[in-house]
């Protein structure tokens, strides 16, 4: 087969590293990739929001199967596109995925079908937001409705935090027309974790379990960021949660989006607050998530092809996921300044000694290749990820990557996978 990966992230370089082990790939593409992806696969300079540029490609080169990354595409419909052309695609369609392109509609689906969530607010109006914050007062959580790459979420400790949020959300325009309405919500307290399912809209297969670190700083500090790093399997998630999500939160949630003519047929991400043994969503995402699915898919036994093959059919039935019996731990390396300004085009050095340690991936996020050396290109630069027995030896296993990868203003957090040590 052909296959087409679409984004540039860590979590393509993963998805390109495990369907490049499959058997049934004959040829694989990226679209636009990065400099860890262009040794596994030939990377194509079309970008993720070129979806005539992307569907042009496809029809031309016959690929039998385009894999979508990041929402961006999705909210612009390219599923929708490949299939009216007659083409394999997983991915969620534009329908389908308005349950990550708006945080009121995915609030108002939860409230309808009786998901946990946070008690909230909807608002175009920025004087009827602040009396809301007002009323509840704070901590409270504002949130910007649209896409907007993981920073329209402000979790504000002062009502005049809120309120300045909404103001810059609101009035200024902080994310243009992804902030045209303001979703306000209560401040849950807990411990996240991310849960990744397929599914074809009726069967569900879940993936493992897997913890996100948003904060910039070690110890949860600082501002939110895409995440700083993940692993899994993630404790906090135990047997009896694992079913609380698939009853209270998937199931239902899953036959919402069917019964609203919205059915969903991919992966859907649940990003989870979950305290005293009780779950609420924080969000939805219609993708793979970012750092989780480097750990994830360092984890996955089974061929990941077939499974993306019967998503893109609508059928999952005999689909199963087998997991090697290891933990996985993923360190962002970060170019210093991230999630604000930072400098691109450092030197990376050190990529040659990781690639020797066992049981260590690299992971290629915000890279570029100049003149043969490989330079940084974005904010996250690197997921490097580590196997281990535990995630504490997973974790040691990471580190040891991390020591030996250098640029001159490199960032990250020391503390990733922290939390599954003091279960
Ligand atoms: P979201 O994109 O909605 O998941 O929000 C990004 C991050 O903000 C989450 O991963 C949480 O760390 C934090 N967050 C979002 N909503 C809440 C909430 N209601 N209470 C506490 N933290 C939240
Ligand atoms: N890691 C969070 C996300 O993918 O949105």
């Amino acid at each position: 087969m052909k296959i087409l990966v679409v984004g540039n992230g860590g979590r393509e370089h993963a998805l390109v590293w495990k369907i490049a082990q499959s058997p049934l790939v004959a040829k694989l593409y990226c679209a636009p990739g990065n400099a860890g992806i262009d040794r596994l696969a030939e990377c194509l300079p079309i970008g993720v929001e070129n979806v005539d540029g992307l569907l042009e490609f496809a029809l031309r080169e016959n690929i039998d199967l385009t894999v979508v990354g990041p929402e961006l595409p999705l909210t612009l419909g390219i599923v929708d596109r490949f299939r009216d052309a007659g083409l394999a695609i997983f991915g969620a369609d534009r329908k389908a995925a308005w349950i990550e392109g708006s945080k009121s509609f995915a609030k108002d689906l939860m409230a309808k079908y009786g998901v946990p969530t946070a008690a909230y607010g909807t608002f175009e109006d920025a004087a009827e937001a602040i009396a809301f914050i007002r009323r509840q007062g704070a901590p409270i959580v504002v949130k910007a409705d649209g896409l907007a790459a993981g920073k329209g979420v402000v979790v504000a400790r002062t009502e005049a935090e809120a309120i300045a949020a909404v103001e810059s959300i609101l009035c200024e325009g902080a994310f243009g027309a992804a902030g045209a309405k303001v979703v306000v919500e209560e401040f849950l307290e807990g411990e996240e974790a991310s849960f990744l399912a397929f599914t074809d809209g009726t069967r569900i297969v879940p993936l493992a379990s897997s913890q996100d670190h948003k904060a910039v700083f070690d110890g949860d500090q600082g501002p939110n960021t895409g995440g700083m790093g993940a692993y899994s399997p993630a404790p906090v998630v135990t047997p009896e949660i694992h079913e609380q999500i698939l009853e209270q939160v998937l199931k239902p949630t899953i036959a919402g989006m069917a019964a609203e003519g919205r059915p969903y047929s991919s992966i859907l991400y649940a990003g989870l607050m979950i305290k005293d043994g009780r779950i609420k969503v924080l969000e939805y995402n219609a993708r793979f998530g970012d750092p989780e699915t480097q750990p994830l898919l360092a984890r996955l036994k089974s061929d990941l092809v077939p499974v993306l093959l019967a998503c893109a059919k609508g059928d999952l039935s005999g689909i199963e996921l087998e997991w090697h019996d290891k933990a996985a731990v993923c360190v962002v390396m970060a170019a210093g300044g991230y999630p604000g300004d930072y400098v691109k085009g450092q030197e990376i050095s050190g990529l040659e000694e990781a690639a020797r340690i066992e049981d260590l991936v690299v992971f290629h996020a915000g890279t570029k290749r100049v003149d043969g050396r490989v330079v940084t290109a974005g904010g996250r630069v690197l997921g490097v990820t580590g196997l281990g027995a535990t995630v504490a030896e997973a974790m040691d296993r990471a580190y040891q990557g991390v020591r030996v990868i250098r640029w001159p203003e490199v960032h990250f957090r020391n503390d990733i996978g922290g939390k599954a040590l003091k279960r």
